[in-house]
Parts: structure tokens; sequence; C-alpha cells
């Protein structure tokens, strides 16, 4: 059945391209764009490339590409009516049955999100321009905040009011019913209506990965304010506190490019380090760390290292976090902060230096256990001894990879001079335990419900070349997919169709010209949907991310070389399209000539029309 634009839009908006390949493919950032070992075909270097500007994919290697609906297709083996509802289901976007209208739901869900967003712009104004924000503003400032932090994680301040966001939402359309659905508002017990759920207070937004407002944590800044230290967002419909780690959307890019990510407390321990040039950062705010956090961390990264408080506190939650984080395969390192500080106040008294050896001397989350357990003295007997290196253990026992445990426990016999042999009996027993009753699920696959797909060629794959495009008509088409309805336009008011030669580059042409005959938005990811030739997806997968290919020297730099003006580049290839044009024109006439003079005829007319071409190109070339 036909699933409504509408929603296939939406099912697109919500699913990052680079989250769904990089739940099963290791990618890496490269200059703007993310690589990888293409699933598709055996490489040894990655030539797998995914945009996060383009929501595109393209292998450089094996040529097949396209956007995050392609990818699912032809990595799941699904059509593309069931990589749509794979998605929804993941991105919680529901698609109604046919026959059934449960249109409702959806909306609902989008006008929660939609009243979030508003109250987060208003928070934020409240915060820059408000007289009663100033007070907040000053409290930001005094912590260190720059103005540029506090835009990028869209701070604010709500007013100490019992209704300033309630009347502000009825003014934008939205009643308090949905307000409370969104957690925003809270209904008096008595039924007679509802109230504001944060007042006076600094207000962090908590955004999903893809970067949309579901949640808000709120802290006190007020004396008189009886309420804790920090109020969050109850659950909704799109926030389920246990699976959102707090910063995601500002840290993944810098996870995956660091290829470790720093798990932190606090809002402003993660906002701190943040500013301090720590972009790999994520909180747990505001629950103890769940398994589906980390779950959603091991997506972007197989190493972390905690930074939690010093106090004891801390501690505790470092020694189950690490336990987590262990289990899911990923590797767990610890810092150590002095008694006192959590790494904002580090940070703050410190710097970011300071920071980073203390970084560089994070241990092993087993070390971290050891060096604990000494310091708890349960070294100096013998029976306080054996009690330590069963913990151990155990914490070994909890790697899934067994290469991984065998290390450890090696490197454990030697520190503490038992025999490895007792130690891997040991390891045994806890193993021996713990895998009958508690079976080990693996690392779910995204899509939820697809998981364990192997990752298998596509079925048709392209021919590795470029489709024979001419380079002036290449470089047309790369630009009007980039630049989109404006360079269309552009083009065809000082072109004709017909001067594009190449068939490959008219027929992805002509569905571009439909859409924009349409009226419909369209950018090279809408195009590829509609493309059913495998060389023209590739062609316009190809096309699209190329542009971001970097060359080497400009990547050590760290860098793109600066981008000529569009328009101008177009006007140029455009401009020789027609001087190529005539020049077939003048080929033509010639050969005209040829034969007329062959024949003994007239030829004047001939050379007449060819001095006419002639200077016409002259005066193109001129311009
Ligand atoms: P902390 O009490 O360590 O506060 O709580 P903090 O992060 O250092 O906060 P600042 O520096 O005083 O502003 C750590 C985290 O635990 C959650 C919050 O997410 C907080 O960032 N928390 C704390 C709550 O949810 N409620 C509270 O009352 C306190
Ligand atoms: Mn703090």
């Amino acid at each position: 059945m036909r699933i409504p634009d509408s929603i296939i839009d939406d099912v697109r908006t919500a699913s990052d391209i680079v989250d769904v390949i990089g739940a099963v493919v290791r990618l890496k950032k490269r200059g703007k764009n993310f690589l990888g070992l293409c699933p598709f075909h055996q490489e040894k270097t990655p030539s797998f490339t995914v945009s996060a500007e383009k929501q595109m994919f393209h292998c450089f290697g094996c040529g097949v590409g396209g956007n995050v609906f392609t990818f699912v297709m032809e990595h799941e083996k699904l059509t593309f009516v069931e990589a749509v509802r794979a998605l929804a289901e993941k991105a919680g976007i529901r698609i109604p049955e046919q026959g059934g209208d449960d249109r409702g739901e959806n909306t609902e869900q989008e006008r929660v999100l939609a009243i979030l967003r508003l109250a987060g712009l208003r928070y934020h104004d409240h915060l820059m321009t408000g007289t009663e924000g100033k007070l907040a503003l000053e409290y930001f400032r005094h912590r260190g905040l720059t103005d540029a932090t506090i835009g990028a994680f869209g701070l604010g301040y709500a007013l100490n009011s019992w209704d300033d966001l309630l009347s502000f939402a009825r003014r934008e359309g939205f009643d308090p019913p949905i307000l409370e659905k969104a957690g925003l508002v809270v209904r008096r017990e008595d039924g007679s209506g509802h109230y504001d759920r944060f007042r006076g207070r600094a207000m962090f937004p908590i955004f999903s990965p893809a970067g949309r407002v579901i949640a808000f944590g709120a802290r006190k800044v007020r004396e008189d304010d009886p309420l804790a230290k920090y109020i969050n967002s109850p659950e909704t419909p799109v926030y389920n506190k246990s699976r959102v780690l707090y910063g995601l959307s500002q840290a993944k890019d810098a996870i995956r490019d660091k290829e470790m990510g720093l798990l932190v407390e606090g809002y402003m321990d993660l906002i701190t380090l943040h500013q301090a040039g720590f972009q790999n950062v994520v909180a747990s705010s505001g629950t103890a760390l769940t398994v589906e956090q980390i779950q959603l961390l091991g997506r972007y990264t197989k190493s972390v290292t905690l930074v939690y408080d010093a106090d004891s506190a801390g501690s505790k939650a470092t020694l189950r976090g690490g336990d987590l984080v262990l289990e899911q395969d990923i590797d767990v390192r610890v810092t150590e902060l002095p008694a006192g500080e959590d790494p904002d106040s580090f940070i703050r008294k410190n710097g970011g230096t300071a920071f980073q050896t203390l970084l560089d001397g994070a241990v092993s989350f087993l070390d971290f256990r050891a060096r604990q357990m000494k310091a708890e003295g349960l070294f100096t007997t013998p029976e306080g001894k054996a009690r330590a290196m069963r913990a151990l253990v155990e914490t070994v026992a909890r790697m899934r990879d067994e290469l991984k445990r065998t290390f450890f426990i090696k490197r454990l016999a030697q520190e503490y001079d038992i025999y490895e042999s007792v130690l891997f009996r040991e390891l045994d027993n806890v193993l021996g335990k713990r895998q009958p009753g508690s079976a080990r699920p693996e690392r779910p696959a995204v899509p939820a419900g697809h998981a364990g797909v192997s990752p298998s060629a596509p079925a048709v794959r392209p021919p590795a070349t470029g489709g024979g495009i001419p380079p002036i008509e290449r470089d047309l088409l790369k630009l009007m997919l980039e630049h989109g309805s404006v360079m269309v336009r552009h083009v065809f008011e000082h072109m004709d169709m017909a001067m594009i030669t190449s068939p490959t580059a008219r027929a992805v042409i002509d569905v571009i010209v439909q859409h924009e005959e349409g009226g419909a938005f369209w950018d090279a990811g809408t195009i590829v949907d509609h493309l059913q030739d495998p060389v023209l997806k590739r062609i316009v997968t190809e096309l699209t991310i190329a542009r971001h290919e970097i060359s080497p020297g400009w990547q050590a730099m760290g860098s793109d070389p600066p981008a000529p003006d569009p328009r101008a580049m177009a006007d140029d290839c455009i401009l020789r399209l027609h001087v190529q044009a005539i020049d077939e024109r003048i080929a033509e006439t010639y050969r005209l000539m040829k034969d007329a003079q062959l024949r003994g005829e007239d030829s004047t007319a001939f050379q007449q029309g060819i001095m006419d071409l002639q200077r016409q190109k002259k005066e193109l070339q001129r311009r």
C-alpha cells in the first residue's frame, strides 16, 4: 500500500543517515563526511562515504549509493515500503494502516514536539532579552559560559510565573492537554486547570540525537525556590529518560571523530567540558546510567571514559556504570578527579590542558577497581585479597571478548602474583554461573526487528563508470543537485534541455524537472527515491557526495577548499555548452558545404553561415 508522502518525509527527517548507517558500519569523520568499510563489498581501505549534510551515502569502491531508505533496503533486503516502515518504527512514527485512521496519534506526537520546540525558543528568549531572565543569564555567565555555548545548547530561563508558558502556548494554538502531554504543565489536583511546571529556573533543553527538543532539565537559580536543585521533565510520548543521553546531538560527530566518548553526570559538567574543547561528551543526566543509554552510546564508539565526581556517590555510580558498559562490549576507562571536584569545577579551576592530562592518565576500569579496593585496605589480609581478586575476576567476566578476558586475567596474575590457572578457574566458575541463566543479548542492529541480517552484496551492482556523462554536463547536473530549485530555474532560463547531449544526464534531469514542475520540495535525497535505474541512482549519489571529497593537502589542514560561487560556475558551464553547440553547428555546416562543393554546387550560403556562427561564438566568448 502507499504511504503518504508527508509521512515518508517525516520518517526521512527523523532518521539521521549517519545514525542509521553508524549502527551497522563503524564510521569515522573525514572532513565533512563519514568514512567506513563498505558493507556491500569486501574492502580493506574504506571508500564507503556518508554525508550528514546531504543525508546520502555512496561507495567509491563498488558504486552503491542512495539515501537512508536505499541503505536500509539494500542492507536489510527490504522493499521501499518495508524500509520506510522499519525506520518509522524506530523513530516512533505511526504509519496509518489501510482503512484504519490513526493519524490522530501521529499528529499528536508532532504537536508535542512542536510545542516543546516553541517552549525552548521562548525560554531562550526570556534568558537573552527578558529583564527577569537577566538573573539567569548572569548565573550562566558567572559559571563561565560564553554566549556561543549558551546558544549551542539552547539554554533558557522559565519566568517565575504560573502561566507564562500556558498563555503563550494558547496564543500559539496549543491547548493545555497537549502541554500536559509534553510535560510542560501540571494539572491541578482539584482538576481546576493547569499550571507551568518550570518556574523561575534556568532551562536546559534535552535534544533527541537528531536535534529535536524532547524534554527539559531545570536548575534552581532563585534563593526562595523550595524544590530540588534540578527538576526534569517527566516521561512523555517523546521522552523516555532511560533511553536518552544528554548532549548526544551536539557530541555525536566528535565521538565518532575521536573514537571515544566521555561520560559525565551533570548538565553543567557536560557543557563546561564541551566549551573547553572536549566535545565528545554525553551525560546520563537525571538518572543512573542505564543499559539503553550505553547501547545508544555504543552506536557511536566502542570506547568510553567515565568522568564522574570524586565524591562517594560518584564512585558508586562509576562502579555500576563501568560494569554495565563492559557488558556491552565497550572498553571502559576511568579518570580520577581530585576529591570534592566535579568535571565542571575542575575545568574552571585548572583549565583544559590539566583536564587532558587527567584523561591521558585514565586507567582501565579493572585497574580502577583494584585501586579502589587497595584504598579500602582489602589487600592487607589474605581473606581480603581473595575477596578482591574474586571481585576483579567478576569484572573481567563481564567482558564479552574472550581474548580481552584472557589478556586481563594474565595481567591480574602477574600483578598480584597469583597462578594464572587459579584465576582462569575462577573465571570459568563465574562465567558458568552467569551464562545459562542470563542470556546475553547481542547488540541490536538497526532498524529494530531486522537484527542479525548479515551484510551482503546488493542484488544489482551498477557498473564502475560515471555513466559516461561529459564533464561539463556532469558539473551542471551536480550544481543542480546541490543547489536545488533556484539553480534549476537559473539553468533553464539560460539554456535549452536539448543542449544536454548525454541520455543518462537527461534522464536524471527529467526527474528533477518533474519535481520542479510538481512544485513540491525536492533534493538529491528525494530524487534518488524516484530513480529506478541503479546506474542513475549511482550517478546522483556520486555527484552529491563527491563534492565533499577533499584533496589530501586540504585534509591535512582540516578544512575544505574555498567554494567558488555556484551561479558563476553554472554560467561558465552554460557558456561552454553554448559554445559547444555552436561548434557542432559549424562542423555540420562545414560538412554540408563540402558536400555542395563536391556536387559542384554554389557554397557561398554555407560559407556565410559558418562566418555568422563564428561571429556568434566570438561574441559569446567575449562575455
Ligand atoms: P549534582 O548534584 O552533582 O549537580 O547532580 P551538578 O551537575 O554538579 O550541578 P551544578 O554544577 O550544581 O549545577 C548531577 C546531575 O544529577 C541530576 C542532574 O542531571 C545533575 O546535573 N540531578 C541532580 C537531578 O536530576 N536532580 C537533583 O536534584 C540533583
Ligand atoms: Mn557541578
